[in-house]
């Protein structure tokens, strides 16, 4: 599933810590020049240098994915710094509220599943569509989007599904708008060299669940850096975790 990755950049969303800097880490070890998005200055530089120290090509981008000014800012920086992106991995992902009441939909505060809405789908949204003009200037572009098992509907029908009882509507509908994404963007790229899909790392230890998931970063950043490094024959507007597709 590799690429050839002389001189290629890859933006990561939120990879101060989690899943994120994991990400980080494998895209270094794949030879990209990694830029770590990160809406915090100290957090961000802070990731960097320990991408540095491992002997990585990194570096810190500010942006703050929910504001467009900041989104702004780090497109026209990574345009005057290397005139093009070939890989976007729109990580950041909330979990807001407290689990006993986004747990149950009825009480789900709808400023809540608003504000959800605004990190996990609308901010990807203008991730995706301020990055794109530079994604188009690579010859092999690439976008993840991570998703969650919580997304699909398929699986929430099923009540074999591991995580059925998990009804948390805020996050999870969040997920599965992030799926339509993946798969509108895809189809208005279908004619281009851009794949663009969703990843699910799995339920995973950090701190959006306060550590209680049972899979490590390293599981969880397998799929995304797979589908990050995806050769020109591989599959875009896809739903996949590290073993294959997962049912919409
Ligand atoms: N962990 C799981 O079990 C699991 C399962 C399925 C899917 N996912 C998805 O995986 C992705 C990564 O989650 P994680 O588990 O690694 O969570 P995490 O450890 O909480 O990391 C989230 C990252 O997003 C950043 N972030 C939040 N809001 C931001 C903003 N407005 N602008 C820029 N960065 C922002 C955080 O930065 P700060 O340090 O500044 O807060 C942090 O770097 C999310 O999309 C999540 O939904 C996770």
């Amino acid at each position: 599933m590799t690429t050839e990755t002389l001189n290629k950049t890859v933006l990561i969303t939120g990879a101060n810590k989690g899943i994120g800097f994991e990400t980080a880490r494998r895209m270094g070890k794949e030879g990209f020049t990694i830029l770590v998005g990160a809406r915090n200055r100290e957090r961000g530089i802070s990731a960097e240098a320990n991408l540095i120290a491992e002997g990585f090509d990194a570096q810190f981008i500010e942006l703050d994915v929910t504001s467009q000014t900041s989104i702004d800012t780090a497109a026209n920086s990574i345009r005057e710094t290397y005139g093009k992106l070939d890989v976007l991995i729109n990580n950041v992902g909330v979990v807001l509220g407290n689990f006993e009441d986004i747990a149950v939909p009825s009480k789900t505060d709808s400023k809540l599943l608003r504000e959800t809405f605004d990190y996990n789908f609308f901010a990807m949204f203008d991730v995706t569509k301020s990055m794109l003009p530079l994604i188009r200037e690579s010859n092999e572009g690439r976008i993840v989007n991570i998703s969650s098992e919580l997304g699909s509907l398929t699986q929430h029908s099923d009540p074999s599904f591991e995580f059925f009882h998990h009804k948390i509507l805020s996050y999870n509908s969040s997920k599965t708008a992030v799926n339509a994404l993946t798969v509108h963007f895809a189809y208005e790229l279908k004619d281009t060299p851009i794949k663009v899909n969703s990843a699910d790392p799995g339920f995973t230890a950090t701190d959006l669940n306060g550590f209680q998931g049972y899979r490590s970063v390293e599981q969880a950043a397998t799929v995304v850096v797979q589908l990050a490094t995806l050769t020109g024959d591989g599959p875009t507007g896809g739903f996949f975790n590290e073993n294959g597709s997962v049912p919409w």
